[in-house]
């Protein structure tokens, strides 16, 4: 069974990410959405919020999962038997940080693939900081992240109805 990992910390998930899980579900038997935690910046929405976004957010893809995840990548990787990490490509500005990881992680396992799909360019201006931004001044957030989940975004700046 070929597993594949698709980590980020989706604070909040955006439909970017959604578009990347969808087409990248449709090219392994089995994708993970490992939700971690990026030690670098301190997450606004919960690891359950973050979690339960995402699920609420798949649409009946039947062999996507939700996990989070602590520690190395690459070490959740192993543990679930995966054999890539695929991660979506939004601009230029992405590459430099992406290759690294991307370096990293095949240092400590050269096994393990990392793989790139690049976003869909409806969403290449879109990002999970862009749209924390958008929801704390009330902006409008439709369309950049699952319907499913836009009150759940508002409420937690405390803001109830669209401008
Ligand atoms: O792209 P993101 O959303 O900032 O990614 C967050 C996450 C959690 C996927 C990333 O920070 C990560 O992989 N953290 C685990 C530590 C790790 O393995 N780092 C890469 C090698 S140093």
């Amino acid at each position: 069974m070929k597993i594949w990992i698709c980590p980020g910390s989706f604070d909040p998930v955006t439909k970017g990410h959604i578009d990347i899980i969808s087409r990248a579900c449709l090219m392994c038997d089995k994708l993970i959405v490992a939700v971690g935690e990026n030690k670098q910046k301190k997450s606004v929405f919960t690891l359950e919020e973050r979690i339960d976004f995402i699920e609420r957010s798949l649409n009946g893809m039947k062999n996507v999962e939700v996990e989070s995840f602590h520690g190395l990548l690459i070490d959740y990787a192993r543990s679930k038997n995966a054999i890539g990490i695929v991660k979506g490509l939004r601009a230029v500005s992405d590459f430099e940080y992406e290759m690294q990881m991307a370096f990293l992680n095949k240092r400590m396992d050269e096994n393990i693939e990392t793989v790139f799909l690049m976003t869909n360019m409806n969403y290449s201006f879109l990002s999970s900081s862009a749209v924390r931004e958008l929801a704390l001044h009330g902006g409008p957030i439709e369309g950049l992240v699952p319907d499913s989940i836009i009150e759940d975004v508002r409420r937690k700046y405390h803001i109830n109805s669209v401008r």
